[in-house]
């Protein structure tokens, strides 16, 4: 069980900003052809903290699986990592929307497998709203979520808990029937009740039919300029890794600046330039 505040007096975290209201479901939803959603993962209490700012959206992704913990997919994640990260992302944000990613395993039996995955989430974290992968086949679980009291957020186009199925993370949508596959799964679970649905790793005019085909607001990543909103997975877009997918921009070389400051400290420990008078405690 967690709180959804950080206390301020004990912890690192910079104090809280004056109390604000949170983007809400319905308030992102109305972004629908307006202006573009910005949406970011983080997993993290101090990236939330940081992100917050700036973002409409803030996700914990279940990429975590691979940035965080080092797992060779998103499909060992479980529901209890996922409750741990966005109870901490929630703590460190004040304004976005958050929202957290059902992991592979959590929601696909049935119905009312996801209602109590996605329960839980909710009371665990105090976010908002889950995001659950799969198009027509999710349908029916989506509208159970909604009818319910829980928003969803759908992703369709490249599902990566469905690596294996898919036999790996190439684009989808070159050929007629997978293209016309990713309109129908969208349209499925739009009418289903999504508030918003993520378009993933598909080629651009099927970004853009996506976006038009629906009438909830659609996140791309490696989609297409045109859609309602974009994301992008944190650490890919502040140069923590060596290797991205080919649609990631990276905004700053993070991983080159992490190494120099390791490198210059290892340094001072071995010359004994650290810790100087500034950093020791001496009595008065
Ligand atoms: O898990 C994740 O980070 C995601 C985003 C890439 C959309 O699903």
């Amino acid at each position: 069980m967690s709180t959804y505040t950080i206390d301020t007096a004990t912890s690192r975290a910079t104090p809280s900003p004056a109390p604000m209201k949170r983007l809400t479901v319905p308030a992102l939803r109305d972004r629908k052809g307006k202006e573009p959603i910005v949406a970011l993962t983080a997993y993290t209490m101090r990236m939330a903290q940081l992100l917050d700012p700036h973002c409409d959206l803030l996700l914990v992704g279940d990429s975590l699986g691979q940035v965080i913990y080092g797992l060779p997919s998103t499909i060992p994640v479980s529901l209890d990592m996922m409750c741990a990260h966005g109870a901490a992302v929630v703590r460190g944000s004040w304004h976005a929307l958050v929202a957290v990613d059902m992991p592979f395993g959590a929601y696909e039996a049935s119905p009312a497998q996801a209602f109590e995955s996605a329960s839980r989430v909710l009371k665990e974290t105090g976010c908002a709203a889950v995001k659950l992968e799969g198009g027509e086949a999710m349908a029916e679980t989506v509208a159970f979520l909604t009818a319910r009291g829980i928003p969803v957020i759908g992703h369709v186009g490249l599902t990566p808990q469905a690596v294996n199925a898919l036999g790996g993370y190439g684009a989808r949508g070159k050929g007629n029937a997978e293209h016309a596959q990713i309109i129908d799964d969208a349209r499925a679970i739009a009418a289903a009740g999504a508030f918003s649905i993520v378009v993933e790793g598909v080629i651009e005019t099927v970004a853009n039919e996506v976006t038009a085909a629906v009438s909830c607001p659609v996140i791309g990543i490696g989609a297409s300029a045109e859609c309602d909103g974009q994301i992008l997975v944190i650490d890919d877009m502040l140069g923590m890794f060596e290797r991205t997918p080919r649609f990631v921009k990276r905004y700053d070389d993070l991983a080159t600046r992490v190494g120099a400051a390791a490198a210059a400290y290892a340094d001072e420990v071995r010359r004994r330039a650290f810790p100087t008078a500034d950093q020791t405690y001496r009595a008065k």
